[in-house]
């Protein structure tokens, strides 16, 4: 039996040795320390300034188990996030995944609100005294949003550090990616959403794990093989912390990506415009960078869960847990605002038949969670091995990334030192 959070992880890197207690992932009493530890103090993504372009849009979100409203002022075009409860008895306010609105009508009692959040409609006014304080009745802002590049992140502590400083290393990565393209990015309307049973750090795990990509998406890879793609060298790069527990895998693969490197799969229509890009990413940056931007992939990991993975296409993805064994994952498309139907029909077609809850990877690494919880619930057992690379420069198939992350983890989860598994 563990008794301290802090007996949960060892982390020896003289003897190379990284392992953490079975019970991180399978006890109850964790699952619920993490909510007010970690997801109470951590910046969250919210969303993409593009899916609220307009004055009024408004997109919900539920962030860490809360119901939130996304939306850009009718009046100023400012971007907020709301609290979606109703300040007179609770009811959530916005009820429809999005729009554009100019005012959100509660429906219990019908009290509205304009995109400001103020409180400006009040049925039968005249029946509250003058204690009934307009002004203090509106949607209330969560305690911190802030936006890094069109990347949208909330807080629900009002002490929390600056954005631009919780990312850490990861900013460099971001604008790796961001600055890909000339036109901006937008999030391509429409979101995969699917659930898993399994403890949410187990697709932390996954999302930056280089090495399971080749035997576990074995289907994929003979896709790749049927289509004259050598697979054999599987995937080559390295594994990096970047602070506060983000970290990267950066790597080059088989499949091909398109931006900016012409891969023969894509087609002769794509190859005169793709190279163009390409020449266009050295003029702006240099041969090294534009290299690094159009050749390598990325699986970047912004602590605690967003994950934004730079491969066959940009998705942006989250999740969040419900309880010790479940999590709700949203996964975005993400695609440079101006690009030829190609490549955007290249993207897509990868969003979904790659990445998509049923393409050709995402259930393979659905399966292999649940099977580790399902194993964990066997016994017997009580470590997870997370050393590879741990006495070597860390390369993309080590798990120095996810190390960086259980590092964090266990910084902010040791406070609650009596926690019992
Ligand atoms: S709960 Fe919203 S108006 Fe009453
Ligand atoms: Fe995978």
């Amino acid at each position: 039996m563990i008794t301290a959070a802090t007996q949960l992880i060892v982390d020896d890197p003289e003897n190379g040795v990284f392992r953490v207690h079975r019970s991180a992932m399978t006890s109850p009493q964790i699952f619920e320390a993490e909510r007010d530890l970690v997801f109470d103090h951590c910046w969250l993504y919210l969303g993409h300034e593009s899916e609220i372009g307009a004055p009024g849009d408004f997109v919900r979100r539920s962030v860490a188990g809360r119901p939130l409203i996304f939306v850009r002022s009718a009046k100023t075009g400012q971007i907020r996030a709301f609290h979606n409860t109703c300040p007179h008895r609770g009811a959530t306010v916005c009820r429809v995944d999005s729009g554009n609105t100019k005012v959100f009508q509660c429906f219990y009692h019908a009290w509205s609100f304009n995109t400001d959040g103020r409180l400006v409609g009040v049925p039968d006014r005249q029946g509250y005294g003058p204690a009934l304080r307009v002004e203090e009745m509106g949607l209330q802002p969560v305690a911190g949003m802030e936006s890094y590049r069109g990347f949208v992140f909330v807080t629900f502590d009002k002490y929390a550090e600056h954005l631009v400083d919780y990312l850490a290393g990861a900013r460099d990565y971001l604008d790796l990616i961001i600055d890909e393209s000339e036109s901006g990015w937008e999030i391509i309307k429409g979101s995969h959403q699917y659930s898993i049973d399994a403890n949410w750090k187990l697709l932390v795990e996954n999302s930056i794990d280089g090495y399971h990509a080749v035997p576990t998406h074995d289907t994929y890879m003979k896709y790749l093989s049927s289509m004259g793609i050598c697979v054999a060298g599987g995937i080559s790069g390295r594994g990096r912390a970047l602070g506060h527990g983000h970290a990267v895998m950066e790597y080059v693969a088989p499949w091909g990506r398109p931006i900016a490197k012409w891969e023969k799969q894509f087609g002769e229509s794509t190859r005169l415009e793709i190279e163009r890009l390409r020449a266009r990413l050295v003029e702006l940056y240099g041969a090294e960078r534009a290299e690094r931007m159009a050749d390598h992939n990325r699986n970047l990991l912004i602590y605690p869960n967003l994950i934004v993975n730079d491969i066959q296409s940009v998705t942006v993805r989250t999740f969040m847990p419900t309880a010790v064994d479940h999590m709700e994952v949203n996964g975005w498309h993400l695609a440079p605002r101006a690009e030829i139907p190609q490549a955007r029909a290249l993207r897509l077609e990868s969003f979904l038949s790659f990445l998509g809850p049923g393409g050709l990877a995402t259930p393979d690494d659905i399966e292999a969670l649940e099977s580790c919880q399902d194993g964990f619930r066997s016994g017997g057992v009580e470590w997870n091995d997370i050393s590879r690379g741990m006495t070597r420069e860390p390369e993309a198939t080590d798990e120095e990334q996810m190390r960086a992350f259980w590092r964090r983890w266990r910084e902010q989860v040791s406070p609650q030192r009596e926690v019992v598994a």
